[in-house]
Parts: structure tokens; C-alpha cells; sequence
């Protein structure tokens, strides 16, 4: 697969596997209802410790910097400070030095296409057209008649342009209006965005998720987008001119630069999934622009053997040499995948498959706090919504806030997650499904993570070698092959057999293919079973690990 998988000291974030934390439900440590990251730092040890962990290698954390949260964190307004609502710089160091203690990195969340409104530069900037900050936004007049200066409309609804009465012009605003635009044709607001960039690398953070690279150049003529006929809301315009120009790449080529004194540091990019050449063209030409980039089609993808098939044999190759790949199934901007994969037939055991999947196929995984428990998307009403987003299009969209509810730590009332009234509420199951519960179960999704997470990290093949898909087999199957050298030159080889259906299937490979030795099963206990390639019997929504002979 990509040349990178075949050098001799590959990247520590090419085997690693990733977890997301989002900061507001991870853990509440001061009883406000809102997690924090003292609550975080007590919980690391969950995540990679010495003894009952869960074993992965790098957190993710969605933004913590001071924001008036109206899009809960994704509107900074100081890049270089910690919210209060989480904590303090030091709270943020003390969880950095303990996260690096275990051997966790730890990310960022960094936001480059806008800011809060509230930020000093915006505040700067629309004080008057003379401040040296005027261009570090998108300004621009009205056109006759009071209209604005283009048709275009923002991805959470309505214009994107905001009249700003101090300012005498409108602004820009690709997401919520609270979220300003910046210009990055301005070489100061790049430069300063570097300098953010330095002031996280110099405390020791290990790299930076990008949100929403593709929107971070315009055109600044302003034109107007044509139309798509029959579509409604944020996609019934093609977004030729408000996103997608050459400048975001020319922004994370430059940013690449900027990191390359930081050799450790990864760069983790977030585009739309209709960006031209679709994300994967923020790997540039492999070396030059992000180390990795989020692939969502596991996201949008249904449950169903022949869309995993395509994802393996054709999306995956697909990515530029010298590129690696993401899979991600959850975030916090979707339905959460244990639902989102059908709620037909038994979603658990299709929850148990996807673990299997996520976590052994070709590049770098990425788990959503909760999933490994099978956290459900919450049943909101409509006063316990907090996006704005969901609250907007709710309840003909799923929106944001059911994936985001508190993390389920134990039985309790409030799962272990606060003693106070939690800032989304949890769902009626957090009493079974739980990690207190579901740790001392050997049968439970979270012992079936567990285990998959230490098989993935003792493997060679698992965590970074090559893949072939198995092509003979059932349609309704998906079978195929990790392989990569061992440190003492043998040549490990693992195969992964999944069954879609909800009926059992038994087939058999070509004469002359391996035999082995499943090492997980997605509905059996941890006991070991031959694997006979003459014999294959897989039950309803069955997934096997083997090791081949
Ligand atoms: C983030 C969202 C956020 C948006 C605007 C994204 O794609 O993941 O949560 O609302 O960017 O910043």
C-alpha cells in the first residue's frame, strides 16, 4: 500500500491509534456539570496505564481554548489560553506532562478559518477600516440596494454575510455569524496563526486536528455561487467561489514548513467531503502539505459489505504514495456509528464488528470517547439542546448534541461523569452501559476494544503493514490480509473475515490458502478456534481475527 508503510522508522502516528475526547463530557472534576481537564488528567490513566487500560496512544482534544462557546469551542477567542470553564494554562501543562508520563501525545484542536467574534483581532478589525487588523478578516460593502455583497450561505444556514453596524460593511461568515472569517490572503494573520502554532509545539503538545481546512481560502471578488437545482439549504449552491481555492493548500504547505522544526509533530486535516479531489488532496503530493486527513465515507457509508469492499480496494489506494490513511467512524459532529450503522437486527453486535474493523484495517484508527462502551446517540428534547446547530434544523436533522452527552463511567446517577446536573444529560442505559460494568464483563464491547487494542499493538501487520482485500468469498463477506516483517524477520500475516449479513455463512477459500488461528471473535469469548480456509463458518454479524500460519 503507501510507501511509507515499508520505511524502517516509520512515524509514531502511523501505528498509533487515537482517542477524541470531547472536553465539556469527558469528566467533571469541580461539580459544575461541565467536564474539565483535571477531570481529564484523573482519567488518563484509564486510557493507557499500567494495569486495566484500554491501551491507546494519543488524545485528541477538541478545543479548550477561551471561547464564548457559541460553537462550543470552534469560536476562539484567544488561541494561547485555556477556557476557564476547563481550567487554567498549568491545569493544561500538568495534563500534558502526565499524558507524556504514560506514554500518551496529546493534540489540539486548532481553528484557522474563523474566530469568535470576541476575539481581539475581530474586535480590533471592525472598530474602524484605518486599524491595522481591518484586512485580517473578510470585509466587503453592500451591493445597491442594500443587498449583500454575494449570494453566499453559511454551512450552519442562513447568509454568510452579517452586516456590522460599527464596522459600516459586512463581514464574513462561513459558520455560525459569531464566527468571523479570517483573510488568509493577509500574510500577518498567517504568520500569527504560526506563531500559535509555535506557542503549543514549544509546551511539548504533539500536533494540531486542522478543523475545516477548505474553507480557508475565498474568492475575494466575491462572486456569486450558482445554483444546484432541486437541492435545498447549504448544498443548494456549488461552493465554487466561498471555499475550495488554492490558497488552503498553499496555507498547509507553508504550515508544513513551520512543523518541519518540530520532527515529531503531526498534522491531522478536517475538509468537506466534497472538496475538489476530495480531502485526500490535502496530502498534496504525499510530503508537502498534511500527514494525515480525515476520510468520513466510513461515516456516510451504510452498513453493508460491498461500501467496506469499495473503501478497501479503491479509496484506500487512492491516497497519494507517501500519504497514510484515517478511519474514523464517529466524531462529534455525527450521529454516533452504533446507531447510525441501522438500528434493525441486534446494533450491538454490528458495533462489536465495527471495533473489529476500525481497528484492523490499513491506517491510523480514531475512536470517539464512549464508542467503546457503545455510548447510544442521547434522546434529546428540545430544551436540553445546547448547539445552535441542532437546535436549528432539529428534529428534521439528527444534529450534533445526542453524540455528545457525558461519558459513561459507572452506574451511578450521574455515571461518575459529575455530582451536579450535567450540562447534556445522560441517557436511561448508562446504568448497564457503562466502563465500571462493562470492564469486569469479558464478554463486553469494552473488553472486545480492549483486546483488539493489545492485539493491534503487538502486530506488526495490524498496526502498519500492507493489506490485499480477499476477493473470492460470500458477497455479503468481507475478507483481508495484514501483512509486515517482524522485528526478527519473519513475516507476520493476519486476516480479518467479516460477515454483513444477519443470516450464517460458511464457505471455504481456494485450496492451497492458509490455515491459522483466530485470535477474536466478535460474538465468541477470547478462546482460540483453527481456522480451516476449506471450512469458513461465520455466524450473523460475526467478524474473526486469525493469525495465518
Ligand atoms: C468542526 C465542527 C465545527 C465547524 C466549524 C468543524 O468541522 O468539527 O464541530 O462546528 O468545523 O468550526
Amino acid at each position: 500500500m503507501c510507501a511509507a508503510s515499508r520505511s524502517l522508522h516509520p512515524p509514531w502516528w502511523q501505528s498509533a491509534v487515537f482517542y477524541q475526547i470531547y472536553p465539556w463530557s469527558f469528566q467533571d472534576s469541580d461539580n459544575d456539570g461541565i467536564g474539565d481537564l483535571r477531570g481529564i488528567r484523573s482519567r488518563l490513566k484509564y486510557l493507557r496505564g499500567a494495569q486495566h487500560s484500554l491501551g491507546v496512544d494519543a488524545i485528541w482534544l477538541s478545543p479548550i481554548y477561551p471561547s464564548p462557546m457559541h460553537d462550543f469551542g470552534y469560536d476562539v477567542s484567544d488561541y494561547v489560553n485555556i477556557d476557564a470553564r476547563f481550567g487554567t494554562l498549568k491545569d493544561f501543562e500538568d495534563l500534558l506532562e502526565e499524558a507524556h508520563r504514560l506514554g500518551l501525545r496529546v493534540i489540539m484542536d486548532l481553528v484557522l478559518n474563523h474566530t469568535s467574534d470576541q476575539h481581539e483581532w475581530f474586535r480590533d478589525s471592525r472598530a474602524s477600516r484605518l486599524s491595522t487588523k481591518r484586512n485580517w478578516y473578510c470585509w466587503a460593502d453592500g451591493k445597491s440596494c442594500g443587498r449583500r455583497p454575494s449570494n453566499w450561505n453559511a454551512r450552519f444556514g442562513g447568509p454568510s454575510w452579517t452586516w456590522d453596524p460599527e464596522a459600516r460593511q459586512y463581514y464574513l461568515h462561513s459558520f455560525l455569524k459569531e464566527q468571523p472569517d479570517l483573510n488568509w490572503e493577509e500574510p500577518s494573520v498567517r504568520a500569527a496563526m504560526w506563531d500559535v502554532v509555535r506557542f503549543w509545539l514549544d509546551r511539548g503538545v504533539d500536533g494540531f486536528r486542522l478543523d475545516a481546512i477548505n474553507w480557508l481560502g475565498k474568492d475575494t471578488r466575491w462572486p456569486n455561487n450558482p445554483f444546484r437545482l432541486g437541492l435545498r439549504g447549504y448544498t443548494r449552491q456549488h461552493h465554487l467561489y466561498d471555499r475550495d481555492q488554492a490558497l488552503a493548500h498553499d496555507s498547509m504547505r507553508e504550515l508544513r514548513q513551520v512543523i518541519s522544526a518540530y520532527p515529531d509533530a503531526v498534522l491531522i486535516g478536517e475538509a468537506a467531503a466534497d472538496t475538489p479531489g476530495g480531502p485526500a488532496s490535502f496530502y498534496g503530493k504525499g510530503d508537502d502539505e498534511l500527514q494525515l486527513v480525515f476520510d468520513f465515507r466510513l461515516m456516510k457509508s451504510p452498513w453493508c459489505a460491498k461500501s467496506f469492499r469499495l473503501f478497501l480496494s479503491q479509496h484506500v489506494p487512492s491516497i497519494p504514495q507517501g500519504g497514510w490513511p484515517t478511519i474514523v467512524m464517529s466524531n462529534h459532529d455525527q450521529p454516533r456509528h452504533i446507531d447510525r450503522y441501522g438500528t434493525g437486527g441486534d446494533a450491538e453486535a454490528r458495533a462489536r464488528v465495527a471495533a473489529l474493523l476500525l481497528l484492523t484495517m490499513p491506517g491510523t484508527p480514531f475512536l470517539y470517547y464512549g464508542e467503546e462502551v457503545g455510548m447510544r446517540n442521547g434522546k434529546l428534547r428540545y430544551r436540553d439542546l445546547r448547539d445552535p446547530y441542532t437546535k436549528r434544523f432539529w428534529p428534521f436533522r439528527p444534529g450534533r448534541d445526542p453524540a455528545r452527552t457525558p461519558m459513561q463511567w459507572d452506574a451511578s446517577v450521574h455515571a461518575g461523569f459529575t455530582t451536579h446536573r450535567p450540562w447534556l444529560p445522560l441517557p436511561p442505559d448508562s446504568s448497564q452501559r457503562n466502563v465500571e460494568t462493562e470492564a469486569a464483563d469479558p464478554r463486553s464491547l469494552w473488553s472486545l476494544y480492549r483486546r483488539l487494542l493489545a492485539l493491534r499493538r503487538m502486530s506488526p501487520a495490524l498496526s502498519r503493514g500492507d493489506y490485499h482485500v480477499i476477493e473470492e468469498g460470500p458477497c455479503d463477506c468481507v475478507l483481508y490480509e495484514r501483512e509486515a516483517r517482524t522485528k526478527t524477520g519473519t513475516v507476520e500475516r493476519m486476516l480479518v473475515a467479516v460477515n454483513f449479513s444477519q443470516r450464517p455463512c460458511e464457505f471455504a477459500l481456494p485450496s492451497g490458502s492458509s490455515q491459522g488461528l483466530v485470535l477474536a471473535s466478535t460474538t465468541a469469548d477470547a478462546a482460540t478456534s483453527t481456522w480451516d480456509p476449506a471450512r469458513i463458518r461465520l455466524g450473523p454479524d460475526e467478524g474473526q481475527l486469525v493469525r495465518l500460519d
